[in-house]
């Protein structure tokens, strides 16, 4: 996958954010995702607010999102008056060639699944180091309830060949999610090849409140690389 400068790093995440934007048309109602690059796509959808008159509407993954797009003007509408998003922008920790993903890294993959299951597309963006053979080198993320949720992490831990680990803030407190949930995660390795199915198995666990699995919910990958980026589409693609 090549090793890249955390400057690179940074500008290929700045491009795919940029390009994604391509797929956002006027009067789309559009979920916002989560993490450093789709925060490109959010700072460019308000410049074309502000300077080409864009009209969308979104909803934010997370507190974080919601914050950086009232700064960009982007008009917010919630659950209550909204049955259904256009498209989906957002982040991912892994993909795989079939588009399957892991997401979680920024901890807001339960709202970031409602989202994309209520979008009618998806697209990620993503930098080269992201692209995986066999999802798991990134440990899963799984969100828990706190309720008994040392017994949840046996539970996992009986399914997981590498260690399962409280996710902590930089001061060693317990990090919850903007739902007041803690993430367990899962140190699997490269060795989930049926994401589908470890899905399944982890959300069968009481106590479980999201795995950071989207199977099957791409549609495409902006995915940059140092000489620009490339757009890949799944087989049946919805956009
Ligand atoms: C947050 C996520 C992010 O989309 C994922 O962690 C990627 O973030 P980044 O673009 O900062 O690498 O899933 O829960």
């Amino acid at each position: 996958m090549g090793d890249f400068s955390d400057e690179e790093k940074a500008a290929m995440k700045k491009a795919a954010g940029i390009a994604a934007c391509e797929f956002v048309k006027n009067g789309m109602k559009v979920g916002l995702g989560t993490g450093s690059t789709v925060k490109y796509t959010i700072l460019e959808l308000g410049r074309r607010i502000r300077e080409e008159g864009l009209k969308i509407q979104g909803i934010p993954t997370s507190e974080q999102t919601e914050i950086i797009s009232i700064e960009q003007g982007i008009e917010l509408v919630n659950w209550a008056d909204c049955s259904g998003l256009d498209i989906v922008i957002d982040g991912a920790d892994e993909f795989d060639s079939e588009l399957h993903l892991i997401k979680g890294g920024g901890g807001a993959l339960l709202r970031e699944k409602i989202v994309a299951e209520s979008s009618g597309s998806m697209v990620v963006v993503a930098d080269a180091t992201k692209k995986v053979q066999t999802l798991g080198d990134f440990p899963l993320p799984v969100e828990v309830n706190p309720y008994g949720w040392e017994q949840t992490m046996r539970r996992l831990q009986n399914l997981c060949p590498g260690e399962v680990l409280v996710r902590k803030n930089a001061d060693g407190s317990t990090f919850l999610t903007d739902n007041g949930n803690p993430i367990l995660d899962a140190c699997f390795g490269s060795t989930i090849d049926k994401p589908r199915e470890m899905e399944a198995v982890i959300r069968s666990i009481a106590g479980v409140v999201e795995v950071g699995l989207f199977v099957d919910i791409a549609d495409v990958i902006v995915l940059a690389a140092q000489n620009g980026c490339e757009i890949i589409r799944k087989e049946n693609s919805r956009i």
